[in-house]
């Protein structure tokens, strides 16, 4: 089974994960600050070492830790079809739960909650375009019933559910085999959530030998792209992480990958550059993808394999 994350995530890279392996060929370590829908872990085609995961979404690192210890129960909980009514109502309980999914996860290493992962993953393949659980919409619950109080911003949003292809809803007995596949993929990744930075010291990454740190910020100010792309965005970590990247690019043992749009990153002449499109997007996702899909960069740092060891190395995996 090719292993795929169970939710559409904006920014994804299913499409070019077998580039980055090749580049990184068969690293000791791996560090993924930025993992939102995992699309690069997952598509690695064979694995050893240590392996680090880490977003600061607490929706999402829930969802990957759930999905690592309890991965049938998990299921249990996105087993629901299609329904405008649930998704209302289940997305302002999320909401509810919001502010203390991150002391949760960072107090206990063994907290996770399968009915929020659950929910979370059946609300977001239901869902349109960006905007799930940012908490940025005029409608809340009061009293136990869903009223609009104006353009506050501190409650959901609504909108009709997914009705195309993707919206029907997928039943427990095909998501226990995926969620168990996905767990058993999980089972010796380390699991963090909280600022990208936490996991790029010597002590995640060269310490343990050769390491690949594939780097997919939200994309920058500079960009020209649209906003609120993730519930967690910022248009200026993106500057932070290439200062990082362009620091350590000299290190024979990091090998690093670098996301973002042409022109975003100005990147030393030693990194090389792989040009690719992202394909369409849904909603209001959809106009960003078609102004800038084709702007799609990923600069690799001097260490990568060059394009004649990257060929083999696709070769043989
Ligand atoms: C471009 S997406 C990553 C997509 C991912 N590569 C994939 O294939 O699905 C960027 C991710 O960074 C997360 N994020 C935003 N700011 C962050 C920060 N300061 N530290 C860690 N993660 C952050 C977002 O929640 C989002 O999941």
């Amino acid at each position: 089974m090719t292993l795929q994350a169970p939710f559409p995530w904006f920014g994804g890279k299913r499409k070019v994960a077998a580039e980055v392996w090749s580049r990184f060929g068969d690293v000791r370590n791996y560090v993924e600050p930025f993992f939102g829908s995992g699309a690069v872990l997952l598509g690695r085609p064979r694995f050893s070492g240590n392996e680090t995961i880490n977003d600061i979404d607490g929706f999402v690192a829930n969802f990957w830790r759930s999905m690592k210890l309890s991965p049938d129960e998990t299921a249990e909980h996105a087993d629901n079809p299609v329904n405008e009514n649930d998704l209302h109502a289940r997305h302002s309980w999320l909401l509810t739960q919001r502010d203390a999914l991150r002391p949760n996860l960072e107090g206990d290493p063994e907290w996770y909650d399968p009915k929020i992962a659950g929910w979370w993953v059946w609300g977001i393949s239901c869902w349109i375009g960006r905007g799930f659980c940012s908490g940025s919409g005029p409608w809340q619950v009061v009293d136990r019933q869903l009223v609009h109080l104006g353009n506050n911003g501190q409650g959901v949003s609504r909108q009709r559910v997914h009705l195309g292809d993707n919206g029907q809803g997928e039943p427990q007995a095909r998501l226990i085999p995926w969620f168990r596949a996905l767990a058993d993929r999980l089972a010796r990744v380390r699991v963090c959530s909280g600022d990208w930075s936490r996991v790029c010291g010597p002590s995640v990454t060269f310490k343990h030998g050769l390491t690949g740190v594939f780097l997919d910020p939200p994309y920058a100010d500079t960009a020209d792209r649209t906003s609120d792309l993730y519930r967690e965005d910022s248009e200026s970590c993106a500057h932070a992480v290439r200062a990082w990247a362009i620091e350590n690019g000299s290190n024979p043992l990091l090998r690093i990958a670098l996301c973002g749009y042409e022109g975003e990153h100005d990147m030393p002449e030693s990194w090389a550059v792989h040009l690719w499109s992202a394909g369409e997007g849904f909603g209001s996702q959809a106009d960003e993808r078609s102004n800038n899909g084709k702007r799609e960069r990923i600069w690799f740092s001097p260490a990568c394999q060059s394009q004649r060891q990257a060929s083999l190395f696709r070769v043989s995996a």
